[in-house]
């Protein structure tokens, strides 16, 4: 629908619905006097306007989003039971949020950043969130470490700004993030638009099918645009003339009908490989190797319609890596667990304890059916029904049936653990492999882009911190990289 089709007929009201004389001038004792308090024209807007924002999101605020269509290309019943994925040609309505991570609401699109890549599936049996980014891996390895993290890609407490310091501080004494910083400081790190980017799941999540038996899975989702990318210096004039440069990209496209699509592909690992295989399967710091788990092409994705209301719909839309359906429940990662509670939480403070009742987030192919009530603008759904079960007076019942299967196989007693290290696994191996994969002219670009930002840190030992975590990686890598910051550190 265009915005014409939203042009309303008739006269302008208050909230509460009466007439408006004069939209133009507010209401004085006489003229040129102070202005009155009966003007409660006056008063409602100003104050509806003074709480016209919400939280931003603390993390990926910054973003854009379209509605589309799942259809499922192959038969994957063999190892899940999710309804929505139980018939070749089977469509499933979608929506899709792009995001950068670290800059706020009003940032610009085009910067060096990982883009969350969150997509709702409005199935049948519920809505189920996919929340990842357009890369296969993370900085961090445990949710513990989330806050401190983000700390350092944001605002330093003293100068408001982000801080190299910080930045490389966080990085070089955290050693698993040098795989990560390898693919963002590489060709990959700025994309040309939301369009031209891959999607992943991230994190290994567990598929079940009707047998209850149990596969690790993986999520690709491959752009038929092409993975385009903008240089540095094209981001930087880009940010400055355009800094809605990804927004404007989706929206137009789809206005001229020119619909993106994703090709999606799934890894499957049968449960029993997790603990032999060679990389610990729930480290969000490791990809598996294709060799190891050829993808399987499963579905496309297509984007083709764009909101209507920015606010209503991609401001207020919550996604959460717990909204699971059947057949589909997490993985131990120990991430993920941490994304369980966060997210859920985040929405109930940011848009409130009901936001899934609002349009973009509530099941479209479903109803929830919840004994949960009330709270800030609850809308009355349930009328007059029970509020609580086991009841005498009809529904809604538990199934006995969980979404997903126990996941087998704990020894130690509870307590601060590191993940289970796997035979090839370090910090530093996958990050040296896709090093020693990228062309000479690759190479050269990511040791310029590391290089000029770590020079920018204001500590020798910072900087040669972060640097040895690339030596470890490759010698060669190291070598390099050490040479260039030197040469502008001077
Ligand atoms: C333990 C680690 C993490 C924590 C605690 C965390 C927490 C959060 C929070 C609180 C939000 C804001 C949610 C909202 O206000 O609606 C968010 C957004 C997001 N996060 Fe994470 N995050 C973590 C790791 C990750 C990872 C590993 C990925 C991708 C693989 C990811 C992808 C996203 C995306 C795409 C969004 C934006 C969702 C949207 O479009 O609304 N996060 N995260």
């Amino acid at each position: 629908m265009t915005q014409e089709a939203h042009v309303t007929q008739g006269p302008l009201t208050t909230e509460a619905g009466a007439p408006v004389a004069d939209n133009q001038n507010s209401e004085t004792a006489g003229v040129g006097g102070p202005v009155l308090v009966q003007d409660q024209l006056l008063l409602e807007k100003l104050a509806h306007f003074n709480r016209e924002r919400i939280p931003e999101r603390v993390v990926h605020a910054r973003g854009a989003a379209a509605y589309g269509t799942f259809t499922l290309t192959r038969d994957v019943s063999r190892w899940t039971r999710a309804k929505f994925l139980s018939e070749v040609g089977k469509q499933t309505e979608t929506f899709l949020r792009f995001s950068t991570v670290a800059g706020n609401l009003g940032s610009a699109d085009a910067v060096r950043d990982p883009r969350g890549f969150a997509l709702k599936f409005y199935t049948e049996e519920g809505n189920y969130d996919l929340v990842g980014n357009n890369t296969p891996v993370f900085f961090i390895k445990d949710a513990i470490k989330f806050p401190d993290f983000i700390h350092t890609q944001k605002r330093d407490p003293y100068t408001g700004s982000q801080e190299a310091d910080n930045v490389w501080d966080f990085w070089g004494l955290s050693p698993e993030s040098t795989h990560q910083v390898t693919w963002l400081f590489g060709d990959r790190g700025i994309p040309a638009s939301y369009r031209h980017l891959n999607g992943y799941g991230s994190h290994t999540y567990q598929w079940n099918n009707e047998a209850g038996e149990v596969f690790w899975v993986k999520y690709h989702f491959k752009t038929d645009q092409g993975i385009k990318n903008l240089t540095t210096e094209e981001a930087v004039r880009l940010s400055g003339v355009d800094p809605d440069s990804h927004q404007r990209d989706l929206r137009e496209a789809i206005e001229r009908g020119d619909f993106p699509s994703w090709t999606v592909q799934i890894q499957v690992m049968p449960a029993d490989e997790a603990a032999d295989y060679r990389f610990n399967p729930f480290d969000l710091t490791k990809v598996w190797p294709h060799e190891d788990y050829p993808p399987i092409e499963i579905g496309r994705l297509e984007l083709n319609r764009n909101p209507e209301n920015v606010f209503a719909e991609v401001e207020q839309s919550i996604f959460s890596p717990a909204h699971f359906v059947p057949g589909i429940g997490p993985s131990p990662d120990k991430m993920l667990q941490g994304r369980l509670f966060a997210y859920g939480d985040a929405h109930r403070y940011r848009v409130g304890v009901n936001a899934d009742h609002l349009p973009v987030n509530r099941p479209r192919a479903t109803e929830a059916r919840t004994h949960s009530r009330d709270g800030s603008l609850y809308d009355g759904r349930h009328g007059g029904a029970k509020n609580y079960e086991p009841n005498s007076f009809g529904g809604p019942f538990q199934t006995d049936r969980p979404l997903w299967q126990p996941t087998a196989g704990f020894t130690a007693g509870t307590g601060s653990h590191e993940a289970p290290v796997h035979s090839e696994d370090t910090d530093f191996v996958q990050a040296g492999d896709l090093y020693r994969l990228m062309s000479e002219d690759e190479r050269g670009r990511l040791i310029e882009n590391l290089a000029g930002f770590i020079s920018k840190v204001s500590r020798d030992e910072i900087a040669e911190r972060a640097i040895a975590n690339f030596r470890q990686a490759d010698g060669d890598f190291g070598k390099r990289l050490e040479a260039a910051v030197q040469a502008l550190r001077g």
